[in-house]
């Protein structure tokens, strides 16, 4: 009856509006930064003793739709990420990257995206991806962090 059909109508157009918000956060490159994350020893990171997955970084996968990237920032790489340690991560997948330092402060971005946060020594910063296209992104540090951090940098291969 026509009720019903008036209903049925209603819950479309909500629907309609969720869809649209998760495309505004996801879509389209990227999302979404919240570097407020939870507390940590840099000096425990440093030695490897947080007892987090920060004492082995890299990636981490928590189902088929939905990966985390751990990442340690220092003087003068991130692990992973530099040298011939690239980050890989799907394409068209939620990529959750967690950075946090060693030591002093970091910047960590991707070119040609958005993501880019500052990475505080205590804290871990955290930023939502979703990678569109496959390829090589550069990642770089983009906070002064020493005599090296010109050449701070590496790789993010989406495959
Ligand atoms: Cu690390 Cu600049």
């Amino acid at each position: 009856n026509f009720e019903k059909v008036w209903l049925g109508a209603a819950l479309l157009l909500i629907v309609g509006f969720i869809a649209t918000i998760s495309y505004g956060t996801v879509g389209a490159g990227i999302a979404m930064v919240d570097d407020s994350g939870g507390q940590i020893d840099p000096q425990a990171v440093q030695s490897g003793e947080t007892g987090t997955t920060f004492d082995d970084p890299g990636v981490v996968k928590q189902n088929d739709s939905h990966y985390v990237v751990y990442v340690v920032a220092q003087q003068f790489q991130f692990v992973p990420g530099s040298g011939d340690n690239p980050i890989q991560v799907p394409a068209n997948t939620l990529v959750t990257f967690k950075v946090t330092s060693a030591d002093v402060m970091h910047g960590f971005a991707i070119t040609g995206t958005n993501i880019n946060t500052m990475v505080i020594p205590g804290q871990v910063a955290e930023v939502t991806a979703r990678f569109d296209e496959t390829g090589t992104y550069g990642l770089v540090c983009h906070e002064y962090c020493g005599a090296g951090h010109h050449t701070m940098g590496g790789s993010v291969e989406v495959v």
